[in-house]
């Protein structure tokens, strides 16, 4: 065991001992090291101001991500190299391409936001895909600015991240690559500061035994919703148990026909070999929060975070997927859909984790489709999502599976639904009768992102869209609006 983070902040070595677990490493860079380029605006993960840029090895080179440092805990650097927007600029002063390219562009007006966009920039600037348009608006959708306008923001990430030559941090990437594989401890960090207690096991072994010795900590994976409950709840969390650094938790395998995700892949890992198998979940995950929350936010936090409006649970309940729960006791499996025991709550008894998600791959001619609707496109969350699987027998309903989030206090499968829609030619009839048997069985409530009746509304048309969608043209066309409806 060892109670010592260590890491690079820039180019330089540090080693911190018994951090304080839920400090932030915003505030650990403006009030410790008074690094006061990364800025303070929203401090949860919404605006960008706090961007900094974690480096991992990956091979021989390091790869570098986005993140928002307002709700990343000090430990989380642990073995990895930390840049913020002082460390950019050349020995000899002279600025990097995407800071030059945001001067050189207008790139900045009253100057707060600018650090944010110049590191998510940079990451961008690393990634290697360009800065055309698509690629710079995915990249920056995290970061707000509320004087410049982002014209001048996109000319600039074009200029400089279009073929962008290797900067002086590709040129060390071999280096900077050894140095943080030489930073990687095989123990456990157990850090304790003030009466709190920060433990980060190796293997599933290790968090299994740790959560039997403190049954009531606070699981941590990326912490985009954990970093929330500190910086806006302001709640004290006594014991805090990251599985991060757990080996294997992040697997992602494909293995006798089935999909297996560990609970620690971040939606980032996950995005390429979901969308290949289900195209659908590319506008999913692509709208998911930001790149920045998706850099560290993970499957497993969205399901065992149990929120009705979590992205990731109408799809994997549609999907049929199984989740796997894990404690010193041995494993045990449950339907996705069985999950969710309330608002909130979840099936986890004390000592448990979750450990991976198995899902199906698509059997021939099966047909998936996952809708969000939010009132922005980038960085909002759901009034209502809703996920759908077919198969057709000769153009009738062989199977179905329907699944909403904001419908209910839980993330919901309507089997009503399905009952309705098993066996029927697969059309318009078929679908009003179902959206009719979704009526009687959602029960949502009004709140800031939609009314009661907008969210029956759209889940009935959601329906109808996988119809539109899915159907021969034949069916069309369609209404997408019931009558007797008005929106809210
Ligand atoms: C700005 C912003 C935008 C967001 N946008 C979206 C959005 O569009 N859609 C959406 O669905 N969500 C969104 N979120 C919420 C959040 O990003 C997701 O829920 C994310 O998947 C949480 O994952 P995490 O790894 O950060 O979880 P954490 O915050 O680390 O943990 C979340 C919960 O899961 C528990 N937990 C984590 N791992 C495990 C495990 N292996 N076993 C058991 N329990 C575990 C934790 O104890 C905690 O209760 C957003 C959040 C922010 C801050
Ligand atoms: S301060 Fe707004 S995202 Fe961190
Ligand atoms: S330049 Fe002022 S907020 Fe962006």
């Amino acid at each position: 065991m060892r109670d010592t983070i260590r890491f690079l902040f820039g180019e330089e070595e540090r080693a911190i001992r018994n951090p304080v677990p839920t400090r932030t490493v915003l505030q650990w860079l403006r009030e410790d090291e008074r690094a006061c380029g990364t800025k303070e605006g929203c401090a949860e993960g919404d605006c960008g101001a706090c961007t900094v840029v974690l480096g991992e090895h990956a091979g021989a080179r390091v790869r570098y991500r986005a993140v928002n440092a307002c709700i990343l805990f000090l430990p989380a650097l642990d073995g990895k190299q930390l840049l913020t927007v002082e460390h950019l600029r050349a020995p000899d002063g002279t600025l990097h391409p995407v800071q030059r390219a945001m001067v050189e562009q207008h790139g900045a007006q009253c100057g707060f936001c600018t650090p944010g966009f110049v590191m998510s920039l940079f990451a961008l600037y690393h990634a290697g895909s360009g800065g055309a348009r698509a690629a710079a608006n995915e990249a920056l959708a995290g970061n707000l600015c509320r004087c410049t306008g982002y014209r001048p923001i996109l000319d600039a990430a074009r200029i400089a991240c279009d073929g962008a030559p290797a900067d002086q941090f590709a040129a060390a990437g071999a280096a900077t690559a050894e140095r943080l594989r030489g930073l990687e401890a095989d123990t456990m960090l157990v850090a304790e500061c003030d009466g709190q207690r920060f433990l980060a096991p190796r293997s599933t072994a290790e968090l299994a035994e740790a959560l039997t010795v403190y049954p009531r900590a606070t699981l941590l994976a990326g912490g985009t919703d954990v970093g929330l409950w500190v910086t806006k709840q302001h709640l004290r969390l006594d014991t805090v148990i990251a599985v991060e650094r757990v080996a294997g938790l992040a697997e992602i395998a494909e293995r006798n026909g089935v999909l297996s995700i560990g609970a620690g892949a971040t939606y980032e890992d996950a995005f390429a070999t979901l969308a290949r198998h289900w195209p659908s979940f590319g506008p999913l995950l692509r709208r998911l929060g930001s790149r920045q929350i998706r850099n560290r936010g993970t499957i497993g936090g969205n399901i065992a975070n149990a929120s009705p409006i979590g992205d990731m649970p109408p799809a994997l309940i549609a999907l049929n997927a199984t989740l796997v729960l894990r404690s010193a006791a041995g494993e045990r499996r449950m339907a996705a859909e069985d999950f969710f025991r309330g608002y909130r709550q979840t099936a986890l008894a004390p000592g448990e984790f979750l450990s991976r998600i198995e899902i199906p791959l698509p059997s021939r001619g099966e047909m998936f489709a996952t809708y969000k609707v939010s009132k922005r496109i980038d960085q909002d969350i759901s009034a209502v999502c809703g996920a759908f699987r077919l198969r057709l027998d000769g153009g009738r309903v062989a199977d179905i599976r329907i699944a909403y989030g904001g419908m209910a206090a839980v993330p919901k499968r309507v089997i009503a639904a399905e009952q309705v829609l098993g066996g029927r030619h697969w059309s318009r009839a078929a679908v009003t009768a179902g959206m009719a048997a979704l009526d009687a069985e959602l029960t949502p409530i009004s709140d800031m992102r939609a009314s009661a009746a907008y969210r029956r509304m759209v889940a009935r048309n959601l329906l109808l869209r996988f119809l539109l969608e899915t159907a021969p043209a034949d069916d069309a066309p369609v209404r997408l609006r019931e009558p007797e409806e008005s929106p809210a």
